[in-house]
């Protein structure tokens, strides 16, 4: 039996990814500590979805582990030697960071150096999918020429009509600490794959969304946006008239990338990872789409100030991942998804 070590297993995509491998009959060791909870506080808190690992997958089992702690990082890594790495535990909010600069960047960026160094000690030759960020290109899209539609935002440059490629420069712009932060794990992850020959990837998401998200205001656009509409909570639109756009990615079509590319790995590939400009959507094109969902209408609050290197417009060019893994698409429309949220929020309120 194959075993694989995901970090931040009680988050979206850790948990995704556990249970996309359990099914298919891997044997899933989880790493995780709640720190989510401690960075957010109680709303962020995902004790829930690891008890929900916990009691409905085969084969799972949790470690209660710090990733900035590196012995003890490195004695797991040791200790179960896994066939395959997926590193999705992080600070994962551009604004938190801010406040929390050493926490910040003590996990981003050494507690991934910790899961790398423990891998070239114990497993080199198992695949290493770590969750990067579009943030590592800081706020260079925004000096891309937009057009500006009734709901949203738009590229206005022939180059960009597919979205960003990876080719975008991630120098010499506004990354925020955190981005600044995932930077560096980026760069730790494609160095430990060029360097030593351990394939490795950066998959540098976009918006990444499902029903295991705790959604909280400074991370999780969508389901924390789809959380407010239900509970009939004020969401805070911050600059760009509501104009701006993200692409959403399903979280099940993400360990499905991950899968295909464990299957068949490559050497420090650096991938944009994303729903495109088909699952693209601004904030008010997602109120309307929300609304028809739960049949509830938004309230929400506009503050002029945009957030610090927010980007006004950003959907992922897939070109690449679909070059490289023609048997990954996306499977689930942002319709489809925001029922699976409104059902999920739904249901964690009823329990
Ligand atoms: N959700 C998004 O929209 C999005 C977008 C782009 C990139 N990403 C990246 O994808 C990854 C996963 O994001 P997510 O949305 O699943 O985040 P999440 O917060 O839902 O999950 C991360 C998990 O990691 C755990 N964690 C954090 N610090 C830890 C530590 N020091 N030790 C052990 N566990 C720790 C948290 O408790 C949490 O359960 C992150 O690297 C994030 O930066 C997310």
């Amino acid at each position: 039996m194959k075993s694989l070590l995901v970090t931040g297993s009680s988050g979206l995509i850790g948990s995704e990814v556990a249970a996309y491998f359990a099914g298919i009959g891997w044997r899933v060791h989880g790493v995780d500590n709640n720190q989510r909870a401690v960075f957010f506080g109680e709303q962020g808190d995902t004790r829930w979805n690891q008890r929900r690992l916990e009691t409905t997958l085969k084969g799972f089992t949790h470690h209660e582990l710090d990733i900035r702690d590196r012995a003890g990082v490195a004695y797991v890594v040791r200790d179960i030697k896994p066939d395959a790495i997926v590193h999705t535990a992080a600070q994962p909010s551009h604004d938190r960071a801010a406040a929390i600069p050493f926490d910040d960047f003590d996990t981003n960026a050494v507690g991934t150096l910790n899961l790398l160094e423990a891998v070239r000690q114990s497993c080199p030759e198992s695949p290493f999918a770590h969750m990067s960020t579009n943030k590592v290109y800081g706020d260079r899209p925004n000096t891309i020429r937009l057009r500006e539609l009734p709901t949203r935002w738009d590229y206005d440059d022939p180059a960009f009509v597919d979205g960003i490629p990876e080719s975008l420069s991630i120098d010499q712009s506004m990354h925020s600490l955190f981005g600044a932060s995932k930077v560096a794990g980026d760069v730790l992850v494609q160095e430990y794959g060029r360097y030593f020959n351990i394939p490795t990837c950066c998959l540098r998401g976009g918006c990444l969304t499902g029903p295991s998200h705790s959604g909280v205001e400074l991370h999780g656009f969508l389901s924390y946006l789809i959380k407010c509409n239900i509970e009939g909570r004020e969401y805070r639109v911050f600059g760009y008239k509501g104009k701006q756009v993200r692409d959403n990615i399903p979280s099940l079509d993400v360990a499905r990338f991950i899968h295909a590319f464990i299957e068949r790995p490559r050497v420090a590939e650096v991938y944009n990872l994303g729903g495109g400009k088909q699952n693209s959507i601004s904030i008010l094109e997602a109120f309307d789409l929300v609304e028809r969902h739960t049949g509830k209408s938004q309230r929400y609050t506009y503050v002029e100030q945009a957030r610090a290197g927010d980007h006004i417009c950003y959907y992922s060019n897939l070109r690449k991942m679909r070059q490289h893994y023609p048997e990954w698409n996306l499977t689930q429309s942002l319709d489809a998804s925001v029922q699976q949220m409104v059902e999920s929020w739904t249901g964690r309120a009823a329990s």
